[in-house]
């Protein structure tokens, strides 16, 4: 390797990468890096917890999940001609290493955050752990054993220990504290703060902070019960007790839709990113009311600019919860009737009621029978219901169950009354012609057009009721939130993969001439 170097005409200075070399001996250190690199792939595949995957009837790699498994029985292949040789490992590496956009050079450093006495400053841009999600550690250590004997020659400070380095993890692992949970929680809450804190002294003024967070996934399916608060509380109580604002929240699709953790549930697809600045030091305080009146102002402003950008539904509330904490944030402390200081816990709460407010708001862009069909659906779904509630609650909506039925909308027989499936609407509707148009028909409709006939299916109707679609959009979104609500998971997905597909949609619908809008005749 050091004569294949030294052709490519690099340095013989015999300086090793670990110690910052160029030359031809840390040329062949990088090479025996990637290569290492692929044992770990391989690794991955040649364990004795790979398991059968019968749906693909292939082997099924140890970490389809970031965890380490029970498994009763194994699968091995032939590690020089089978499912996954170990060439594919090299392969697999290599095509890897051709497709990464960076070029530059960089410089990594195993460091404790929650500890960092750096002279620089930084731009801080940060995927922090959360709580218990995850035991990076400990799953490491199946890899680093492997890298250890493969690397010792390279990297022999990195390698020095037996195992990964744990005590300085931030992790809320109950079994480094003899079992106990709360003081699991406390080490890893107070050791985030340490770490935002040491952030915010180390990130260069003019540029803002940047805290990735994949929400969702972590507070539903893996994060410890009994961990009191939420990671997602933990998380803003640990960068605004650090002297953050922060101003605002973006997610960001960095989840692969297929990770097994996803697959079946509503799992966020995304990160949130939350921007953050240090607070000036003269920030005001204000009283409950100042922040819930600043909310009102704030809010619905902002919630609109994210649905016109087209946010998947999925990552609607988490996104609008950056305006509201950005709200927060800005004052020094908001200031309780009893004098004490609001918790996080409370600012989300308030955020999230003036946010289900504004949602609600939002319906008087609809007409009156996808109102009523709306509040029924949060009642009932598309299950029956007695004729009586039903009958009150069209009084309540100003509208008309015989009307609803005749527009397609619902059956009512036998003293019951339940909203059309999306399998049982009429094939031939025609918005042109459909003399008592509802948003919720057209919503519906839109739904099935996209699962039954693709994108171009949708656009075709879409470009037939032009600019009611938006309103449909719209109505989307509020029914998205009812089924994560209820936990509908299907119904959730059919309205979010209606929004997700949406400028796809709406840019075949524009490429054909677009008929006469059918909004006018809706009202
Ligand atoms: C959510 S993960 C980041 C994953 C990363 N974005 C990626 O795609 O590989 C959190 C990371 O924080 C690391 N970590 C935990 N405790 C730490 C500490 N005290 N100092 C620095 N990093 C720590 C974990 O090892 C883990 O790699």
């Amino acid at each position: 390797m050091l004569q294949d170097a030294l052709a490519f005409g690099l340095e013989d200075d015999r300086i090793n990468l670990e110690q910052g070399g160029s030359g031809a001996v840390a040329y062949g250190d990088a090479v025996a890096t990637y290569l290492a690199l692929a044992v770990s792939r391989f690794v991955d595949f040649s364990n004795v917890i790979c398991s059968w995957d019968a749906g693909n009837t292939n082997l099924r790699q140890l970490f389809s999940r970031q965890a380490v498994p029970m498994a009763w029985d194994f699968v091995e292949t032939n590690p020089l001609n089978g499912v996954v040789p170990v060439t594919a490992a090299f392969e697999w590496a290599a095509s890897s290493l051709e497709a990464l956009p960076a070029r530059a050079s960089g410089v990594v450093a195993q460091l404790d955050a929650a500890h960092l006495e750096l002279t620089d400053r930084f731009l801080i841009s940060t995927d922090p752990p959360y709580y218990d999600n995850i035991g990076y550690a400990d799953l490491a250590d199946i890899f680093y054993v492997w890298l250890r004997r493969a690397l010792r020659g390279v990297y022999p400070q990195l390698t020095s220990t037996l195992l990964t380095p744990k005590s300085s993890e931030l992790v809320a692992t109950p079994y480094r504290f003899e079992g106990n949970r709360q003081k699991a929680a406390e080490f890893f809450e107070v050791g985030l703060g340490s770490a935002f804190t040491r952030c915010r002294a180390l990130a260069l003024d003019g540029y803002p902070v940047t805290v990735y967070y994949a929400f969702k996934q972590a507070e539903e399916s893996e994060s410890s019960e009994s961990v009191a608060s939420t990671g997602w509380e933990t998380m803003l109580e640990g960068l605004l007790s650090a002297g953050f604002a922060v101003l605002g929240t973006w997610p960001m699709r960095t989840e692969q839709q297929q990770r097994s953790v996803a697959a079946g549930t509503n799992a966020l697809a995304s990160s949130i990113v939350l921007v953050c600045r240090p607070r000036p030091t003269d920030a005001p305080l204000a009283t409950r009311k100042e922040f819930l009146g600043a909310l009102h102002q704030e809010l619905p402003g902002a919630l609109r600019r994210l649905q016109q950008g087209n946010i998947a539904p999925v990552d609607l509330a988490q996104a609008a919860v950056g305006p509201g904490i950005g709200v927060f944030s800005r004052y020094a402390k908001v200031v309780e009737a009893d004098g004490l200081a609001m918790t996080v816990r409370t600012a989300l709460g308030l955020v999230n009621q003036v946010l289900d407010e504004t949602l609600s708001e939002q319906e008087s862009d609809f007409d009156r029978d996808s109102r009523w069909a709306l509040a029924w659906f949060e009642e009932s779904g598309m299950n029956p219901g007695p004729f009586g509630k039903a009958e009150i609650l069209s009084k309540a909506k100003n509208t008309s169950i015989e009307g609803m039925v005749r527009a397609g909308l619902l059956e009512s027989k036998a003293g019951n009354v339940r909203l059309l499936e999306r399998g049982e609407l009429d094939d031939d509707w025609n918005p042109t012609s459909d003399a008592h148009l509802t948003v919720w028909e057209v919503t519906q409709h839109l739904v099935r057009s996209l699962e039954v006939g693709g994108e171009s299916g949708a656009a075709k109707l879409l470009r037939e009721v032009g600019g009611l679609g938006e309103t449909a959009r719209e109505l989307a979104y509020r029914l998205y939130v009812i089924c994560e609500r209820k936990k509908w998971a299907k119904e959730a997905m059919a309205y979010n993969g209606l929004v997700i597909a949406w400028p796809a949609i709406a840019r075949l619908a524009s490429s054909a001439a677009p008929s006469a809008s059918s909004a006018e005749r809706l009202f």
